[in-house]
């Protein structure tokens, strides 16, 4: 993966801005947060992501210790001007060395921010995030529904002549700048990186199957959760069919 444009993406002054202005919870968010609220106030949290500091107005002030980390230096110094007395470092999940084994009770990685780097590197991401939490810490993430991705990248034709119009430029713009992928194969993968549609192109971004998601966490974590964009929880009895662009996945480090 081109990955150093998304790490350029990241620390752009008009990427920072977005960040800066945009505050609200996500649906899903709110609903996860909401359940997590009687525990909070002994809870040692990571913030990994933590962009402009979206998240940190929602927990800082709630749990026992925050801590929010970002490899984006400039998303860093936007989140001290912003929250100069909260803790805060310019760190990549890939490799937290600076924090101790077993130390956090809840790891969060927000609005998909795992999605930006390659799968290898996700798989690292993943396991750091198991060695800082303490058994039974819960970690929350989104990311990329690659079955969403899959209904953009066919043509729909609808009664409405312009919705047709826009998913068919849509489309012919995705084909150009994902050359050499097709429906057919996207239908076999169960994971890809792809350039959508977000910050006008600039991201290469890691969309995965949720029954593939699951499957990469079951060997560290347990008690895995999925929410759909509005905050319903997905029942995993059969293939989870959900379109959502992202997914929210809760789970608990094994014990
Ligand atoms: C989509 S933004 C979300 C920002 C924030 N969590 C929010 O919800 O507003 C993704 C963030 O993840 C950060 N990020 C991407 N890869 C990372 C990595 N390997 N380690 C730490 N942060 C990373 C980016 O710099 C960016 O700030």
């Amino acid at each position: 993966m081109p990955e150093t444009d998304n790490q350029k993406t990241y620390a752009s002054a008009d990427i920072v801005r977005y960040y800066e202005q945009i505050n609200q919870l996500q649906p899903a968010e709110q609903l996860i947060f909401d359940r997590l609220s009687p525990s909070l106030p002994t809870m040692k949290v990571l913030d990994i992501g933590v962009g402009a500091g979206r998240t940190t107005q929602y927990l800082a002030d709630r749990t026992a210790e925050y801590i929010g980390i970002d490899s984006s230096a400039e998303m860093i110094a936007a989140c001290q001007t912003r929250f100069p007395d909260r803790s805060f470092q310019v760190c990549d999940a890939r490799n937290m060395a600076e924090f101790a084994s077993g130390y956090f009770d809840f790891v969060l990685f927000s609005f998909n921010g795992i999605d930006y780097v390659n799968h290898d590197d996700r798989l690292t991401i993943l396991q750091e995030i198991h060695r800082v939490c303490k058994p039974g810490a819960i970690v929350c993430f989104s990311t990329h529904n690659l079955q969403s991705f899959e209904q953009t990248f066919k043509a729909q034709w609808s009664w409405n002549p312009i919705a047709t119009y826009t998913n068919l430029v849509m489309l012919g713009i995705l084909k150009v700048l994902n050359p050499g992928l097709t429906e057919a194969k996207l239908r076999e993968m169960p994971w890809a990186i792809v350039k959508d549609e977000s910050h006008n192109f600039r991201l290469n971004t890691y969309y995965i199957r949720p029954d593939d998601q699951i499957k990469q966490l079951v060997d560290w974590f347990e008690n895995i959760q999925v929410y759909g964009l509005m905050g319903e929880l997905e029942l995993q009895s059969d293939r989870l069919a959900n379109l959502d662009q992202w997914l929210y996945y809760c789970c608990t480090k094994k014990v």
